[in-house]
Parts: structure tokens; sequence; C-alpha cells
């Protein structure tokens, strides 16, 4: 009997798909691609390295990947859910699963008309219809919580109302803990900007270890979301941006707001940072020049960098490596990028001088 096929799911941003499957499909010679929907797509496997238990998909672009099991079609929610218990239980030796991962593939670009990545309330609905389905033969299964490291993960993605895709993944990163790839993160009541949910997966995806009491430039602030998030960490904040902060942020005792472009901060305001931030609407190129002055001033030890990469054209995605190998020339031996759940045309570049110490994500 020949073995069957492999197929592996990806989920990307809405519209990052040709940006994604490029990434990989120059990557990795074992894929051909296979099927695609806006932040959906999947690959068939013509390689035997690329199998279970030997492989990880490393990737920017791909939020969340794992081993793909087929789709089920109906537009009744409980046959969808009967229809993926049965495929599941016929081809995964499935009693292993304890964990159950149900999210909708994204519907809009991040930020765009209120959309954020996250469990859509279709997709607590369609989570519930599967754990009834699968209770029976399964009643220690929990619906979207955070997998444990290496915990073998089972993955519904509702890629339409009505045709539900299936798999599993063994949760060996933090973010294939976090279901469909993206950190539960509760905003809090005011937040100035989206870039306080981005500051967040940032330093959560990074493991970035910025303590209470450290002192961040955070480049290119304004209006301040942030900063607003460092801040209500302990963190003091040197905030730079020729552009007005919000109130909230720019009363804090703990930040000051340095109303100058990048290039033109008096080097003594920066004498006591450890942590250069930096988002700033300019090419890549301009930001990796500006994070490289702040580096060489003299005596100043900066720690880690976390910087937001635009991309105006996707087609900047094609110099990554390059990118990359910059943080390296400048003393960063750790350097990761990935385009977080709350980017947007844009990429998360967390370059450190020292490996962190891993640590397990929180809810
Ligand atoms: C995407 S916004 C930053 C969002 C901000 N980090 C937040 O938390 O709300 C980009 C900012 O970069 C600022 N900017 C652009 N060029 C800059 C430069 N050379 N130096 C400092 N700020 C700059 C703009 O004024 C703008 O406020």
């Amino acid at each position: 009997m020949p073995e069957p096929a492999v197929f592996l799911f990806v989920c990307c941003q809405f519209g990052c798909e040709k940006t994604c499957k490029r990434e990989l499909l120059s990557r990795y010679t074992g894929l051909r691609f296979a099927f695609s929907r806006p932040g959906f797509m999947t690959f068939k496997v013509t390689d035997e390295s690329i199998r279970p238990g030997k492989f990880q998909l490393v990737s920017t672009f791909a939020r969340v990947w794992g081993w793909s099991r087929g789709k089920a079609k109906s537009h009744e929610p409980k046959e969808l859910a009967a229809a993926v218990t049965e495929i599941i239980s016929a081809v995964e030796n499935s009693s292993h699963f304890t964990m159950l991962h149900c999210w909708q593939r994204d519907t809009a670009m991040p930020g765009k008309s209120g959309f954020e990545p996250g469990i859509s309330p279709v997709a607590k609905e369609a989570g519930q219809h599967l754990l009834d389905a699968f209770t029976p033969q399964r009643p220690n299964l929990r619906l979207n919580g955070i997998s444990q490291p290496g915990q073998p993960t089972l993955c519904v993605v509702l890629v339409e109302r009505d045709e539900w895709w299936m798999g599993w993944h063994d949760a060996a990163t933090i973010t294939q803990q976090w279901p469909g790839g993206a950190p539960a993160i509760e905003l809090p009541q005011m937040v100035v900007s989206r870039a306080w949910l981005k500051m967040h997966e940032a330093v959560l995806w990074g493991q970035v270890p910025i303590q209470k009491g450290d002192v961040v430039a955070e480049i290119g602030s304004a209006p301040g979301g942030a900063a607003q998030f460092l801040l209500e960490r302990g963190v003091t904040v040197i905030a730079i941006d020729p552009a007005q902060m919000d109130p909230t942020v720019a009363e804090h005792p703990s930040l000051l707001h340095v109303r100058r472009r990048a290039r033109d901060v008096p080097k003594r305001v920066l004498k006591d940072v450890r942590w250069l931030t930096i988002d700033v609407n300019m090419p890549p190129s301009y930001t990796i020049e500006v994070i490289r002055d702040y580096v060489q001033i003299r005596g100043l030890p900066v720690r880690g960098i976390i910087a937001t990469l635009k991309l105006p054209d996707w087609k900047l995605a094609e110099d990554i490596d390059n990118y990359r190998q910059q943080f390296f020339q400048l003393g960063f031996p750790f350097v990761e990028t990935r385009q977080l759940a709350f980017n947007r045309q844009e990429l998360c570049l967390v370059a450190l001088r020292k490996r962190r110490t891993a640590s397990r994500p929180r809810r």
C-alpha cells in the first residue's frame, strides 16, 4: 500500500498569501502549493524529511501551521462537527489529544473595520459543537486554552462557514501554543493606539526580558500605544517623535517626550537606555540606519531591540535575510522575525544580545 499523501496547512495574514507562499516555496523544495483562500493555504509534502516528529516549519509569515487532515463540508455546524470527529478518529490515534484549537481564518487585514485576529464568536460556537461531538471519546478535551509545550493539539480552521479544515500540531513553539497563532490579549479599557497590541504581542512572542525600571527609547512613539504598554509594566520610556503624544501617556511621570526626529536627539538624553523599540513609517533601510546610529553610541549598552519593519511593497519581504544579517553585524546574535498577528503590512524583528531563558506564555 502506498503511504497516503502528506499535507501541511498554514494560516497567515489576510492578503499576505502570495508573500507567505513565496517564502515557504523558496525555503522548502519539498513543498508543493495545493490550495489557498485569504489567510489560509495548504501544501503537499514531496520530501520524506518533512514528517511529524522531525520537522518544524520556520517562517516569518506563517502565523500557525500543522499537519492537514483535509476538510468537511456542510451547512449544518453539528454535521460539520460530527464529520470532523469521524475523519480525525479514522486517521489519528486521537486519544492523545487533550487540547482542541478552533479558529476562523482572518476575514480582513488586522485593524481594518474593527477586525482583530482571535477567536471570533462563530469560531467559539463551532468549538463548542466540536467539543460536544468529541466528548464521548475524549472527555478531557479542552477548547482553545494555551497548549503545553509539545502538547499534541487538534486544529480546526473555519475556512468558510460551511467548510472546516482540520489537522494537528505538537505545539512545539510559543505561537503554536496559542489558538490560531494569536495570543489572547485582553485590551484595557482605553488604549491609545493599536501599537499597544503589537508591543504586547512582540514582548510575548520574542520573550523579551524588559524589566520594571529598565529604560526604553521608543522611537516613533506618537500617539503612544506602545509607550502605554511599557509604562504599565513599570518601564521608563524616552519617547522620541516630532508628533504629539496622547496626553494620557505624555503626562505619565515615567515618560520623557523628546519632540524631535530620531537622528536629532542629543546623546546625553539616551545615556541610561538599555532597550530600543522603533516603529516609524519609513522603509526598513531607514529604520535599520537609525538603529545603527543608536547602537553605535559609545557606552550605550543596548540589550535588545524590537523593530517594526514596514513593507510598503511586499517585495521587501525578499530582503529579510539581509535585514537579519545587519543585526548580526551590529552584535546581536539572536535575531528573529515574525509577522505578528496584530501587525499590518509590516513585520516584527526582535534582536537580542543574549539568549533569553525560556518561559511560558500567560493569559
Ligand atoms: C506608526 S506611528 C508609531 C506608533 C507608535 N509607536 C504608538 O505606539 O502609537 C509612526 C510614528 O513615527 C514617527 N516618525 C516618522 N519618522 C520619524 C523619525 N525620523 N524620528 C522619530 N519619529 C518618526 C511619526 O511621526 C509617527 O508618529
